[in-house]
């Protein structure tokens, strides 16, 4: 099994996305000016929903064929440098989730992923306008993050698209069932690969890499990766999807005794009430765009 999730991979060329997702950027397209800035500034924020759109705009503007020798790292500068044609054509085409039962039996745990990388990604950018301001000061490093928060759990969409059964068995092995299944490559090892196969920058996929032990990073990468495993961490819908049917230990119990978590946010200076008010915030944003886009929020 271990072989044929492996080869798999490199023959997924795109992600497929699902109608309410790619509804609402489609009618954001529609409406966007592409020769202004705060128009395209919007278009990427709602393809920041969706982590298969967003990695097609981030796959085609640093494909080879475009020549550009700076990597591409957020959707806003993928769309500053191609057409409105070529912009309205990614969207329209690409991929659906086929609409068979087995998928929609698979719905649930879509919409906790995509709810899961929404929160990571507003939590991530609360603590970098916050407490983390001084940690990355650069532009480029903090486009980066971002993307690496949108696409940071993409093996675990794929496994859960194309090897449900596997799926299953991955999140199922947490600290409560530590036996878990060695045949499933890890979901952090999934996404970096498939980030390498589709040219995203570095850093992007070796954050995405080492979001859940960032401690095994290489010292020089591994800033990146400790910031996404803090936002990481602190998302409630992460709790859901790996513990949902767990009642062991409650959320807070759960971030109390992540010891290496705590080490990291001492590291960084973050207090335990700036991790409660930047959860709550985060939680309450994240389910304000859940029903915007129109999901509700899923059963536990
Ligand atoms: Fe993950
Ligand atoms: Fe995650």
């Amino acid at each position: 099994m271990f072989n044929e999730i492996l080869n798999t991979l490199y023959t997924i060329d795109h992600f497929p996305t699902c109608p309410a997702l790619k509804n609402i950027i489609l009618d954001t397209a529609g409406s966007a000016d592409c020769k202004d800035k705060k128009s395209l500034a919007g278009l990427a924020h709602h393809i920041s929903f969706d982590p298969s759109m967003f990695i097609e705009f981030l796959k085609i503007a640093n494909a080879d064929s475009f020549g550009y020798r700076k990597k591409i790292s957020s959707v806003n500068n993928a769309l500053l440098i191609l057409d409105d044609e070529l912009i309205n054509l990614i969207i329209s085409q690409h991929p659906l989730m086929p609409e068979i039962p087995s998928y929609q039996a698979l719905f649930r745990d879509y919409m906790l992923i995509i709810k899961h990388t929404i929160e990571v990604r507003i939590i991530l950018q609360n603590l970098l306008d916050g407490v983390l301001i001084n940690a990355t000061a650069d532009e480029n490093e903090r486009d980066e993050l971002i993307a690496a928060s949108v696409i940071h759990d993409i093996g675990l969409l794929f496994l859960l698209l194309y090897f449900p059964n596997e799926y299953r068995k991955s999140v199922s092995h947490n600290e409560f069932n530590p036996a878990g299944n060695a045949a499933v490559p890890d979901h952090a090892f999934i996404g970096s690969i498939l980030c390498e196969y589709w040219h995203l920058p570095y850093s992007i996929r070796v954050s995405a890499a080492f979001h859940h032990y960032p401690w095994l990073a290489d010292e020089k990468i591994r800033k990146g990766a400790e910031m996404l495993y803090i936002a990481d961490s602190l998302s409630s819908t992460f709790y859901d999807i790996f513990y949902g049917e767990s009642d062991v230990y409650s959320f807070e119990e759960h971030i109390v005794m992540k010891k290496q978590l705590l080490d990291i946010t001492e590291k960084y200076g973050i207090e335990m009430t700036d991790i409660a008010l930047i959860r709550e915030e985060s939680l309450l944003h994240t389910e304000k765009i859940m029903d915007d886009i129109g999901f509700s929020s899923p059963a536990a």
